[in-house]
């Protein structure tokens, strides 16, 4: 199985939205943004937008959703409800090259620490509704063994379970682990695929990476079809900070 994405596929199409999208965002002012969008609707009046964090992320709902929600793109990840601290780290992360994925490196690169505290706040605290879970693009006994994954792990392969960390519902713990539910079954295997690689990093010791690295691409596969047709809880907010164990270190996750 082919687990890395490749990026010709997603980038050719956006490179031209998100200039004018990081020139916005730059300016710290919808000016630009309203001038491209103007563009594409020119007779529909522009209502001026007031110059407030919700109107400066305009730069990202293209991608994002309109409330961090995703969109129906299977390599675009929710944002909302995540943990703050965690969608802080993943800014960091995009700006210092420890992840790769070129608009998302192009948009951050100027912008400051503060302002990407300001921005990962925002997201943490939008709560749009889950999409309806996936439909089983697999069969019984894949969705079984990922399910098996998840919940209790692989002790043959040192592999922990993935809800000892991301939290019995998989909504996240505070400050810094993100909820699984509500992503695409092809962008958790693409971020698994780039911690195997080495294309993602998290602060050492990575984690993530030891676990992606202990699993097969039949795992992969297995874990990222049963995470998708998941349902979110009915409080979808991540578990807090040090309820959780967690079975190994994880350098961006304090204990
Ligand atoms: C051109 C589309 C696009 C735009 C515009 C965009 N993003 Fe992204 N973003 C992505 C993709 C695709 C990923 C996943 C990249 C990868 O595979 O690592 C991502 C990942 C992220 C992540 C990590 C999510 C996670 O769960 O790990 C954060 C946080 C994020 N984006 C925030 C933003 C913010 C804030 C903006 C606006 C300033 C923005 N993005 C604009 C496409 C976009
Ligand atoms: C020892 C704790 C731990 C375990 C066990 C664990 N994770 Fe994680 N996971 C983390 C941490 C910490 C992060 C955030 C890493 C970062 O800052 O980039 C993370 C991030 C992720 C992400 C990125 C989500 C996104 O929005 O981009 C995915 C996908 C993921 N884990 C899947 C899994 C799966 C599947 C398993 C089980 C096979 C698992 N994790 C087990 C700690 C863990």
């Amino acid at each position: 199985m082919e687990l890395r994405v490749s990026p010709r596929r997603i980038f050719r199409p956006l490179i031209p939205l998100v200039a004018p999208l990081a020139a916005a965002l730059l300016l710290g002012s919808t000016g630009v943004l309203s001038a491209a969008y103007a563009q594409t609707a020119a007779s529909a009046p522009q209502p001026k937008a007031p110059d407030t964090i919700a109107s400066r992320v305009q730069g990202c709902i293209a991608c994002h959703g309109a409330h961090g929600e995703g969109t129906d793109n299977d390599y675009f990840p929710r944002l909302a409800g995540k943990p703050a601290e965690y969608l802080f780290n993943q800014l960091m992360n995009f700006r210092e090259g420890r992840r790769k994925y070129p608009p998302m490196n192009y948009l951050v690169t100027y912008l400051s620490d503060d302002y990407l505290h300001e921005i990962a706040t925002y997201f943490s605290q939008q709560r749009p509704p889950y999409p309806p879970p996936a439909k089983p693009s697999v069969g019984s006994d894949t969705l079984a063994r990922g399910q098996q994954i998840v919940l209790h792990g692989d002790p043959a392969k040192q592999v922990p379970a993935c809800a000892a960390c991301h939290g019995a519902k998989l909504t996240g713990m505070e400050p810094a682990i993100p909820g699984l539910v509500g992503l695409h079954m092809d962008y958790i295997s693409a971020q698994i695929g780039a911690w195997r690689s080495g294309s993602r990093h998290a602060k050492a010791p990575d984690c993530m990476h030891e676990i992606a690295t202990r699993l097969t691409d039949e795992d992969v596969n297995a874990v990222a079809a049963w995470l998708s047709t998941q349902s979110a809880p009915q409080n979808p907010v991540p578990a807090p900070a040090g309820s959780l164990k967690t079975p190994l270190a994880c350098g961006s996750e304090p204990q």
